[in-house]
């Protein structure tokens, strides 16, 4: 029943979100090639802004989420091919070094354990593939800081498991990414602190 609200909710605060995220989300995904995996997909927010010939798996693990994200697929401004799929982000049942790159966007502020979801990514992705997030994190103001904690036992049952206090930054790094670009964009007047960033699965990887 959660869950099902929870998409509805989602679902509803997507549309009318879309055209203020839309221009992050195009710059994020929009020149991304080959094998592409995103996790917690939602209602597909992301979709339409995959370039034509892109191949993504996008898998969530709220069936009420992808019944969305299905239509949304099958929806005209959608170019690139979608394979929809049901999929836990902390246990990923996906091969090692089988995507080009991973997407999470507004997800890993929700995964049960941070740092085994991003170990599970760079698992999945070939050495030299990308992580590209999108994500609110904690803020750098530790009195800002100091309140998203506060509130995060509050907010996370009425939010799907939220976490606002994460510092997902330096979670990529401690999970061995390269970091190729971070920025922390204002989206739409949304107090949260963003943090938008291109992280690489080193070259020399073993797996
Ligand atoms: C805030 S919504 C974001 C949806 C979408 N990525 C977007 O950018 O609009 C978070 C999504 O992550 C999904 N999610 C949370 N934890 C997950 C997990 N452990 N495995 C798979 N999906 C998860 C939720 O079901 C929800 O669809």
């Amino acid at each position: 029943m959660r869950k099902r609200l929870f998409a509805w909710l989602y679902g509803r605060f997507d549309r009318r979100t879309r055209d203020v995220t839309a221009g992050l989300r195009a710059d994020l995904v929009g020149d991304l090639t080959g094998e592409i995996l995103e996790i917690g997909c939602g209602p597909g927010g992301n979709f339409a802004h995959y370039a034509t010939g892109a191949r993504v798996t996008a898998t969530d693990y709220n069936e009420h989420m992808l019944e969305r994200a299905r239509t949304e697929a099958a929806s005209e401004p959608v170019a690139a091919s979608i394979a929809v799929e049901r999929a836990d982000a902390d246990a990923l049942r996906f091969p090692t070094a089988s995507f080009d790159a991973v997407v999470s966007t507004l997800v890993l502020c929700s995964v049960t354990s941070l740092d085994r979801t991003l170990d599970e990514i760079r698992r999945v992705l070939r050495p030299g593939g990308e992580l590209r997030l999108w994500e609110h994190v904690r803020s750098a103001n530790r009195l800002l800081a100091a309140a998203q904690t506060a509130a995060t036992p509050l907010y996370r049952p009425l939010a799907d498991g939220c976490h606002l206090n994460r510092d997902t930054g330096a979670a990529v790094r401690r999970a061995g990414f390269e970091v190729l670009s971070e920025d922390h964009p204002t989206v739409g007047g949304h107090p949260l602190p963003n943090l938008v960033m291109i992280a690489r699965k080193p070259l020399d990887s073993d797996a």
